[in-house]
């Protein structure tokens, strides 16, 4: 048997996804309709045999409680639980932490999947092709573009076997385009090697390294790839990472195209009578928003629950979230708009299209071109362009963000 593992991170976690992860944590962050991890739980529920999901992290229980309610419904079939670290324990620290409760039934293998990304999440696939080879780990890679492989783990392997030669997080100078997806498949008796990494991280003290965190990629990733224990099963679907609160619109995109693939049905249909608004391309309307006739929704647009969209009004490349309204003629572009925001009329919010893999938010001191976003409420408030704020100021910010929340 199997179980799968995601790491879902902390509070202290997510700071680029702002102001977006100020009310809600990112991992439960909405795209193309659906929390970021609900994807995953989606993906693993079509792994033959696999039964129990963990979310490990270090968020209070109760921010995950909600979501795991909803996934009991939706997932019958799998036991989804929620661990919870007492501090951020590093991407394997965790693993190794809750190491009994993740062997109790002897499952053979293991899932580990980071919560922000979006992906194609070809399981199946890696299970077969990890199921062929000797090793302890398959890794999920991808191609990107040179200019942005260092911002990865990066991975030189044999081209004909797959074996990983080498492993390097975040090098500092090009070593190779092809990247971790942050997406693993383990042999359960991996927990040796882990152990062995602890004891060495241990035996080495404290000054040897800056934190007593335990990381699969710097820790693990390098021993296996010594003893020609790790692979890589090289995907040519997509996959890319959710790090930016902007990050949401490209995803959103990607699970839209996904849905017109695999579930049509789940895309708003286009109207032949012309009772409905104008679709164009792929569109998710949630059935309790109320969308006027008199508009044009999309390509890659997705419409939360109770949201209002106006006569006259234009959306394009955006996420629309619950109970935001959107007044007549008013023209949505390469944005976000947060729950409860309200938009007048006539009124033009336009992001810019991100095109590259771009992980953080200002550059050389000027700001990334990106799409715009408003926040919960107080949207003009909480623009991504506050950054590196006094502490103070900082402290108000996220003081003001649970009000709203606890409104
Ligand atoms: N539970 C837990 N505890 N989760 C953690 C912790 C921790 O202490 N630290 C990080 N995570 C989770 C994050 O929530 C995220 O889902 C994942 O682990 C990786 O986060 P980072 O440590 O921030 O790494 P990264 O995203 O910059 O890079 C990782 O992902 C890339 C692909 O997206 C690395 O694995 C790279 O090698 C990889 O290319
Ligand atoms: P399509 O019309 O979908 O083909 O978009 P486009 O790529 O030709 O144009 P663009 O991306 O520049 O703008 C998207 C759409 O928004 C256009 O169809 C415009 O008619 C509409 N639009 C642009 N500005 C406004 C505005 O201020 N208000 C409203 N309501 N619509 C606008």
């Amino acid at each position: 048997t199997c179980k799968a593992i995601i790491l879902v991170g902390g509070p202290s976690r997510g700071t680029r996804f702002r102001p977006l992860s100020l009310n809600v944590p990112k991992p439960l962050f909405p795209v193309a309709g659906h929390p970021i991890i609900w994807h995953h739980l989606e993906a693993l529920s079509k792994v033959e045999g696999l039964k129990e999901v963990m979310l490990i992290g270090f968020f209070e229980d109760s921010v995950m409680a909600r979501f795991l309610d909803d996934a009991a419904r939706e997932f019958p079939k799998m036991n989804v639980r929620y661990l919870r670290e007492y501090q951020a324990l590093g991407t394997a620290g965790g693993l190794y932490h809750f190491r009994d409760e993740i062997l109790r039934g002897d499952p053979q293998q293991l899932f580990v999947l980071n919560a922000d990304v979006a992906c194609s999440f070809p399981l199946s696939d890696m299970m077969r092709f990890h199921n062929r080879h000797r090793g302890l780990c398959t890794i999920l890679g991808t191609k990107v573009a040179r200019e942005n492989a260092n911002k990865f783990g990066c991975l030189v392997a044999k081209p004909d076997s797959h074996e990983v030669l080498h492993y390097v997080e975040k090098p500092e100078s090009f070593i190779s385009d092809l990247i971790s997806c942050g997406i693993y498949l383990f042999d359960c008796a991996v927990f040796n090697e882990m152990k062995k990494a602890m004891l060495n991280k241990t035996t080495q003290g404290p000054y040897q390294d800056q934190d007593d965190k335990l990381r699969l990629e710097q820790d693990l990733f390098g021993p296996l790839a010594e003893s020609k224990k790790l692979y890589v099963y090289v995907t040519q679907e997509f996959w890319r990472q959710i790090k930016t609160a902007g990050s949401a619109v490209p995803a959103n995109a990607l699970y839209l195209e996904q849905y017109s693939k695999t579930c049509p049905d789940r895309l708003t249909k286009k109207s032949i009578d012309g009772q409905g608004p104008e679709i164009v391309g792929h569109v998710y309307i949630h059935p309790t928003a109320i969308v006027d006739p008199h508009s044009k929704i999309g390509p890659n647009v997705t419409i939360g629950p109770r949201a209002v969209i106006g006569k006259g009004v234009r959306i394009k490349d955006s996420i629309i979230l619950d109970n935001a309204e959107i007044k007549n003629n008013s023209c949505i572009l390469h944005s976000i708009i947060g729950w409860d925001s309200k938009v007048g009329t006539w009124a033009r919010v336009e992001g810019t299209p991100t095109t590259n893999y771009s992980t953080t938010i200002t550059q050389n001191g000027v700001k990334v071109q990106s799409v715009t976003i408003l926040g919960k409420k107080l949207g003009s408030i909480f623009t991504s362009e506050i950054r590196n704020l006094p502490v103070k100021v900082e402290k108000w910010i996220v003081e003001k963000a649970k009000q709203s929340v606890a409104e």
